[in-house]
C-alpha cells in the first residue's frame, strides 16, 4: 500500500517499505531546501488546493511552502472569510474546488474522518489529511520519524537512507500527556511501531482513550521511572480546544505529574531527543527553559516538515520514482 499516486489519509497499515519511501524521497528535497534557489519543476502544471477548516501554523505554511518549492500551482481557500461561512457544506465546497481543476487538497478538519469522507466526495483527487479531529495526523508522524532518523544517523556518520529502519530497531519512545484527543499520538504509534520501536505513553488515566490496551504500546503509571528509559522524549500539547481541562484537575496538577520540568528532564538521558509536534504550552507540559535546550529538536521538526510535505505531494500526486526528481 505504498503511498505513490494514493492519497494519504492515515499512517495506519503502512509498511516500513511504504514509510522508508516517504523518508528516503524527503532526504533528497532537504538537499533542494538549502540550495539559493529552492525550487525544482516536478509537479509544474498542478495545481494543488489548501483547505484548513481549523487553526494551524507549521502544517498550512509547510505544506503551501512545499507545494510551492515543487512548482504546484496553489490555491489556499480562507475558510474564515470563505462561502463556508455562509452554510456551504464540505462536500459543495470540495465540488467547487474541484470544478476548478485541482489535483489535490491538502485537509484540515477539526472532524475526525473528514479527509475520508472527502477522498470519498473526490475520488479522482488525491486528499492529503492535515490532520483530521482526534483520529491522524500523517505528515506529524512522518516528519516525526524522518527528525530522529535523521538525528540519529547523523551521530554515527551516516545518512537516513543509508541506514533503513534498522535505526529505529530496539529504539525506546516515551509519549507523554494527552494521548487521548492526540492525533499526532496515533499518527506516531503507527510509524514508531512499524519502524521497529517499542512506545510506552504515560498520562493522567483520564487523558487515555478507551480501548488503549488494545494499543501496541505499554501503559505506564510514573513518568518518572521512564525518563531514564527514553531515546525519544516525545510530549504532546494539552489541547484546551477539544476539551482537556474537563479531563485534568487542573492544568497546574497536570505539570506537578506529568509535565516536563527541569527537575525531571535532570533524570532524562544526555543522548536522549526532546520532541513535540507545537505549537507548545510553555510551562504546561514542557519547561520554557527545557523547550530551549540542547536536546529540544523542537525547531528542527518544524524545518523537517517542508521536505516531507514536499515528498508526500511528489510520490501521491506524481506517484513519481525518487530518480525522476
Ligand atoms: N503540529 C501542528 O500540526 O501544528 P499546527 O497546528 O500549527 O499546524
Amino acid at each position: 500500500m505504498s503511498v505513490r499516486g494514493q492519497s494519504l489519509l492515515s499512517l495506519r497499515g503502512l509498511t516500513p517499505e511504504d514509510l522508508l519511501e516517504v523518508l528516503d524521497t524527503a532526504e533528497s528535497f532537504v538537499e533542494v531546501n538549502r540550495r539559493s534557489v529552492k525550487k525544482v519543476p516536478a509537479l509544474r502544471g498542478r495545481v494543488v488546493a489548501s483547505l484548513f477548516y481549523e487553526e494551524s501554523t507549521r502544517t498550512r505554511l509547510s505544506f503551501e511552502t512545499a507545494a510551492k518549492r515543487l512548482s504546484a500551482d496553489v490555491l489556499s481557500l480562507a475558510v474564515a472569510s470563505s462561502s463556508v461561512k455562509k452554510g456551504e457544506s464540505l462536500r459543495d465546497t470540495i465540488a467547487t474546488i474541484e470544478a476548478l481543476g485541482i489535483d489535490a487538497v491538502v485537509l484540515r478538519h477539526r472532524a475526525s474522518g473528514a479527509a475520508e469522507q472527502v477522498a470519498r466526495y473526490v475520488p479522482h483527487v488525491r486528499v492529503i489529511n492535515a490532520g483530521d479531529g482526534q483520529h491522524q495526523h500523517p505528515t506529524q508522524g512522518l516528519l516525526d520519524v524522518f527528525t530522529v532518523r535523521q538525528i540519529l544517523a547523523a551521530r554515527r556518520g551516516a545518512r537516513g537512507s543509508e541506514t533503513g529502519a534498522a535505526l529505529f530497531e530496539g529504539l525506546h519512545v516515551l509519549m507523554v500527556g494527552d494521548i487521548r484527543h492526540s492525533r499526532v499520538a496515533r499518527s506516531d504509534i503507527d510509524a514508531y511501531v512499524a519502524l521497529g520501536a517499542t512506545v510506552r505513553v504515560a498520562a493522567p488515566p483520564t487523558l487515555l482513550p478507551p480501548g488503549i490496551e488494545t494499543w501496541p504500546v505499554t501503559v505506564v503509571d510514573s513518568l518518572r521511572d521512564s525518563l531514564e528509559w527514553a531515546d525519544v522524549l516525545a510530549l504532546l500539547r494539552l489541547q484546551q480546544e477539544r476539551g482537556t481541562g474537563r479531563f485534568v484537575p487542573s492544568l497546574a496538577e497536570f505539570t506537578a505529574t506529568f509535565g516536563l520540568t527541569q527537575e525531571r528532564f535532570a533524570l532524562v538521558r544526555p543522548e536522549a531527543l526532546v520532541m513535540h509536534p507545537g505549537p507548545i504550552n510553555r510551562g504546561i507540559e514542557i519547561d520554557a527553559a527545557v523547550a530551549d535546550a540542547p536536546a529540544s529538536v523542537i525547531t528542527r521538526q518544524v524545518a523537517n516538515g517542508v521536505p516531507i510535505r514536499m515528498a508526500v505531494l511528489f510520490l501521491t500526486v506524481a506517484g513519481a520514482r525518487e530518480g525522476e526528481l
